[in-house]
């Protein structure tokens, strides 16, 4: 069974760029097959992952929506856009990504986080790691796709109102009993550490900070990837430490690593 990390937080704290070096981390170590998924609808995970623009599952639905002859006679609806989906996947090196997206049509947009939901059963056990990298805000949660993790990162800023948002992440995500085996406080662009008493006010278990990244910035601004980050970037070195310190990886399905 594959190893559910997905990622949850306020808006700009830096989920898609945490999800991109965590995936990253795992190409790099070798840790096993990785399946990134972009469950923002406003996608950006494959930018920032440099894979170039591709079918998204909400168009997907929207083309069978537009023409319903298109599922082959004999089979069931659900099977046919599962299999479309799969097709969408995109194969990079070292990782593919699958794109949510929206469906711009009329049509129920919950169907596509059920539709999502089913694949999601069936591509755990394809691959060993799938890294989750959702919208900002809470709403999302009732109806996304992180309904399980085998470890959930709420990232937060290092400010009293990113804390106290991160709280009720976790509180929603326990209110709604998610089947989120573990979750972590993951600060971003901080350099110091947080007390202890601001940690525990979250109910979050913390995980370490990472750093502020001028040449995430950098890369950011021009629109280039997180593959071009040079390894010695501070931000890789805290992250590393973070990975080799957390049971995030280490304990992930396949161990091994360095
Ligand atoms: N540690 C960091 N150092 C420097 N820049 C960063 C860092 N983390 C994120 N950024 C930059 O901050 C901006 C927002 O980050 P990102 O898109 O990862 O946030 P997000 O939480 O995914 O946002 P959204 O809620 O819109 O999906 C990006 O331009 C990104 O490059
Ligand atoms: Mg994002």
């Amino acid at each position: 069974m594959g190893y559910v990390i997905a990622l949850a937080g306020k808006g700009g704290t830096g989920k898609t760029t945490i999800a991109a070096l965590i995936i990253r981390a795992l190409k790099e170590k070798k840790l096993g097959s990785v399946l990134a998924i972009d469950a923002d609808p406003n996608s950006n995970l494959g930018e920032v992952l440099g894979v170039p623009a591709g079918d998204n599952l909400g168009a997907i639905l929207d083309q069978i929506s537009a023409d319903p002859n298109k599922v082959p006679a004999g089979m069931a609806k659900e099977r046919f856009i599962q299999h479309q989906v799969q097709t969408t996947i995109q194969e990079e090196d070292g990782f593919d990504l699958l794109s949510m997206g929206k469906p711009e049509g009329p049509g129920c947009y919950c169907y596509v986080n059920n539709v999502l939901r089913g694949l999601m059963i069936k591509l755990i056990k394809d691959y060993d790691y799938i890294v989750v990298d959702n919208e900002a805000g809470l709403e999302h949660l009732s109806r996304r796709t992180s309904r399980f993790a085998d470890i959930l990162i709420v990232v937060s800023d290092a400010s009293s109102v990113g804390l106290k948002s991160a709280k009720r992440i976790i509180e929603l995500v326990n209110t709604l009993k998610f089947e989120v085996k573990k979750s972590f406080l993951l600060i971003n662009r901080f350099n110091k550490n947080i007390p202890e008493d601001k940690i525990k006010e979250t109910g979050l278990e913390y995980l370490g900070n990472l750093p502020l990244e001028p040449q995430i910035e950098e890369l950011s601004l021009q629109g280039r990837s997180i593959f071009d980050l040079k390894s010695d970037a501070q931000i890789l070195t805290a992250l590393s430490l973070i990975l080799s310190n957390s049971p995030l990886l280490v304990g992930g399905a396949r161990g091994g690593g360095d």
